[in-house]
């Protein structure tokens, strides 16, 4: 369901319905930014479904709302992309690069905690299968764990913001706008905050030993 982003990424990037000659240079901001975005749908979109335990059924309308979203968005960044707005000297300013540091880092700390996630998963139902039990779901532990109930949200938080930041460098800070990127970024921050406020309450009611320390989503604040 999230293939959509990347491909209509792509398509919107290449067209460049609001580019007055073109989409930008291969060696651009712009064009490293989407590589970027590329990278994280292509692990998340193909390689996860491919390593990751079965998942739990879903209502129909979740990953039918999740494409259209997928789609919309995936358009909206392309088209901003290759616009032009994101200044093309962003390449050799040294804040660039440290928000796709904070980038890096974001994805790598999603993916290991989600990877945490599904082990914990594939335990967890191993062990019902054996005592002939309905699965059921653990206390996630390990990394961040310590410190929030979803740190892969926080961590894919992180990942935006330093993308967000990134195609803002040179423009300006706050952009002038609310572009795609801070939008999508926004978009998760709705979707993803009550998710990790609910799940923790749960977590808390379901485990009596659920560590008292550990917040839903920031470390020590929420
Ligand atoms: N949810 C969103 O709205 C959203 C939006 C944008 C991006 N994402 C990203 O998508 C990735 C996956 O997030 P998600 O919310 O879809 O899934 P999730 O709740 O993080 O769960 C991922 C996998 O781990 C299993 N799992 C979770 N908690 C468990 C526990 N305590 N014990 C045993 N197994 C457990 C789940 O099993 P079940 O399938 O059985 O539940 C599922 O297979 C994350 O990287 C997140 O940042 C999510």
């Amino acid at each position: 369901m999230e293939i959509p982003a990347p491909l209509c990424l792509l398509g919107t990037y290449i067209w460049a319905p609001l580019a007055a000659s073109g989409p930008p240079p291969l060696r651009s901001p712009s064009t490293l930014l989407a590589a970027l975005f590329c990278a994280h749908y292509l692990h998340r979109a193909v390689i996860q479904p491919l390593i990751s335990p079965r998942r739990s059924p879903s209502h129909i309308i979740v990953p039918l709302m999740a494409t259209v979203y997928q789609l919309c968005n995936g358009s909206l960044l392309g088209a901003f992309l290759s616009s032009g707005e994101v200044a093309p000297a962003a390449w050799d300013s040294p804040a660039f690069w440290a928000w796709l540091c904070l980038f890096a880092a974001g994805m790598a700390g999603n993916i290991y905690h989600d990877n945490l996630l599904m082990s914990l998963r594939r335990r967890t139902h191993a062990a019902a299968k054996e005592k002939n039990e309905k699965p059921h779901y653990g206390v996630p532990r390990g990394g961040l764990f310590a410190l929030v109930s979803y740190p892969n949200y926080l961590c894919e938080w992180l990942e935006w913001l330093g993308w967000a930041m990134a195609s803002t460098v040179r423009t300006g800070f706050p952009p002038k706008y609310l572009t795609p990127p801070w939008v999508f970024l926004l978009s998760e921050l709705c979707v993803m905050l009550p998710r990790a406020v609910s799940g923790h309450g749960w977590y808390k009611q379901k485990f009596d030993d659920y560590p008292r320390e550990r917040k839903a989503v920031i470390p020590w604040l929420l």
